[in-house]
């Protein structure tokens, strides 16, 4: 599909306006989406009658199916709506957080993809001149605002120019569709750094999130850019920015099909998720930074808990673990407190030693992986305070939780963590931060500092998925090899054995991560003719000792015939002559350098596995998530 930026996001949306059943129309769209968020799914129908008539569910597309069913289908007749399939920010997955929102006449609904951070003050303005709000939601307060706009002022009675006015106001990430039970002809959709594409059928349109919606429909789209807006009716499109000033979309065609359609043109769900990594950053720090505070997502334990912390455990399981490794050097470094990391696994089988004053970080994807659960269940027997960084909301180790720091990086389908896993290491990140600014020992410019070197992150991951062809042909060439050595130290240990595991859980090949200071207390002895060894490398600019003791490690290695490959910062030539094969990433702060070094092995580990013909969704024996001890 040439020259179209991939789209990303997390919720799915579609919106029709045609003359077909629009409700044939979008539960056929939403189906195709459905792997992109799935806690919950509603529609919106404009019928033609005083009110949208709306149907909402909690859990898989089928509970929708059967509340429509059961409500009768006529009820839903018209030929424009809309629907939503989501994968929960704000709020638990139940019925009363399910989009479309509406305003308290039922006229207005919405459906959005995106995080609103500046909701809490919409939110209070809106219930200080009296409205009563049914959700937990972000999105609801745009339902709410736009009701207003569209009932009084300059804007009456105009429903583009209301939506326009509300997005104007509106901080974060969005995409939203709008319809309006007074025009029933129109749907109205707007976006600002979340995807929005437009179809272009024979007197019918469609909005959505993703082409998949549409494409059995048509394959003429157009993508709209930053903050535009679209009216689509039956006989075409009308594209504003928010000044309501005449703009233009990309056209393109798709030339995809479906299942490509659904993988953002990848062969694969995992390799589409490798390539979200930096949208899944941002969405994870978006809203976390509030006034020049940190704040997590839910917090039940005062900020004097947080204080009086004096030890942190973080439990978890495979890639989880490893973010936890990471995450030890800054907290440890920030926060002045002892930090370890267990495997979720061993925690409670042990005698851990823990009272009030532990914070037990319980970091997992899912939210739903027994060990990790259990491990948190023994620690608040034991009186610890336990913060879940969890990329599900509503899930159970959330919920058994004190505090929760969501990571929202979208769901994830391929087995294999991959943007979850950065993810989890800027939401662990994140928790540092917090530690450091409740317990005084960082200076709040110091803690926004950091903040915003976490911020360029996603840029420095978006450039090093740039540079990656020459990984892609490394890996085919590795393709036949017997096994694989991951080295690294301080940070770079633990993406050595992250990229072990994605080597193992891939392409079945035996893999295995070592600090690289042990090489000499045995590992050395594996070291033969052609053993491919990656080796990740400190920046030159960090501490020059690591660096230096790396160079060391490389040159015993490769003088014992290692084939060496090297990922290391941009610039770095004093590695370069121990380098058999050298991947360059860009220059990053040293605590954050996980954040890139880990892509190059995420994507070898996915090419050697193609070019062995495994599934890299779906490697053998794993499940996703693991919900038995
Ligand atoms: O859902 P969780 O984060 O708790 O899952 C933990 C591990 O099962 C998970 O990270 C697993 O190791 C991945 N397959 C690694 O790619």
């Amino acid at each position: 599909m040439a020259g179209v930026v991939t789209l990303r996001g997390v919720c799915g949306i579609v919106g029709y306006v045609g003359h077909r059943q629009a409700l044939d129309v979008v539960l056929g769209g939403l189906h195709r989406m459905e792997y992109r968020g799935y806690d919950s799914a509603g529609v919106a129908m404009a019928t033609g009658g005083q009110t949208l008539t709306v149907e909402r569910r909690a859990g898989r597309l089928a509970n929708l199916e059967s509340a429509v069913e059961a409500t009768g289908r006529d009820a839903f007749a018209g030929t424009a709506g809309m629907g939503h399939t989501r994968w929960a920010t704000h709020g638990p997955p139940v019925d009363r957080n399910s989009h479309p929102h509406r305003d308290a006449t039922g006229r207005v609904a919405v459906v959005h993809n995106g995080i609103i951070e500046n909701f809490a003050a919409l939110r209070a303005e809106l219930e200080a001149s009296g409205v009563e709000l049914s959700s937990d939601t972000d999105t609801e307060t745009t339902a709410h605002l736009i009701a207003r706009a569209y009932a009084d002022g300059e804007t009456a009675g105009d429903l583009p120019a209301s939506v326009r006015s509300v997005c104007r106001r509106l901080e974060g990430a969005f995409t939203l569709v709008v319809t309006h039970a007074d025009q029933p002809d129109l749907v109205v959709a707007a976006r600002r750094s979340s995807p929005l594409v437009v179809g272009v059928g024979e007197a019918e349109m469609f909005v959505a999130s993703d082409v998949a919606a549409f494409i059995e429909h048509t394959r003429d789209a157009v993508e709209l850019g930053q903050d535009q807006l679209v009216v689509i009716g039956r006989d075409g499109y009308e594209i504003t920015d928010f000044a309501g000033d005449t703009a233009e979309g990309k056209p393109f065609t798709v030339d995809w099909d479906l299942s490509a359609a659904e993988k953002g043109g990848h062969e694969y769900f995992m390799l589409k998720e490798i390539e979200e990594q930096p949208e899944a950053l941002a969405n994870t720090l978006r809203g976390h930074f509030q006034d020049g505070l940190v704040v997590l997502d839910e917090q039940r334990i005062s900020d004097q808990d947080l204080r009086d912390v004096d030890k942190v455990f973080v439990v978890a399981c495979g890639s989880a673990y490893h973010s936890g490794l990471v995450a030890k050097y800054a907290i440890e470094h920030w926060c002045r407190l002892p930090v370890e990391v267990e495997l979720a696994s061993e925690f409670r089988y042990r005698d851990p030693v823990l009272d009030r004053d532990t914070l037990v970080v319980a970091v997992s994807q899912s939210g739903e992986t027994a060990d990790t659960l259990e491990a948190v269940r023994h620690a608040r027997e034991q009186k610890a305070r336990v913060l879940a960084v969890c990329n599900t909301n509503g899930a159970q180790i959330p919920r058994e939780s004190d505090a929760v720091l969501y990571t929202h990086a979208g769901p994830e389908i391929g087995v294999a963590s991959t943007k979850a896993f950065l993810a989890q290491v800027a939401a662990n990140y994140l928790v540092g931060l917090a530690l450091a600014q409740a317990r005084g020992t960082k200076y709040p410019d110091e803690v926004a500092g950091e903040f915003a070197e976490l911020e360029a992150m996603s840029s420095a991951v978006h450039k090093t998925l740039e540079t990656l062809e020459q990984v892609r042909g490394l890996g085919r060439r590795l393709a036949e090899s017997k096994a694989v050595l991951f080295l690294g130290r301080h940070v770079g240990y633990p993406v050595a054995l992250e990229g072990a595991l994605k080597l193992k859980e891939l392409a079945y090949m035996h893999a295995e991560g070592f600090a690289a200071g042990e090489l000499k207390h045995g590992p050395i002895a594996l070291i033969e003719d052609d053993l491919p060894v990656v080796v990740v490398m400190p920046s030159p600019k960090g501490r020059a000792v690591l660096h230096s003791k790396l160079v060391s490690n490389i040159s015993e290695i490769q003088a014992r015939g290692a084939r060496t490959i090297v990922i290391a910062e941009e610039g770095d030539d004093r590695v370069r002559p121990f380098a058999d094969e050298l991947v360059e990433i860009p220059a990053v702060p040293t605590l954050l350098q996980p954040l890139v070094s880990t892509v190059p092995l995420q994507v070898l580990a996915a090419e050697i596995a193609r070019a062995r013909g495994f599934d890299v969704d779906k490697p053998r024996n794993l499940a996703k998530s693991v919900t038995v001890e």
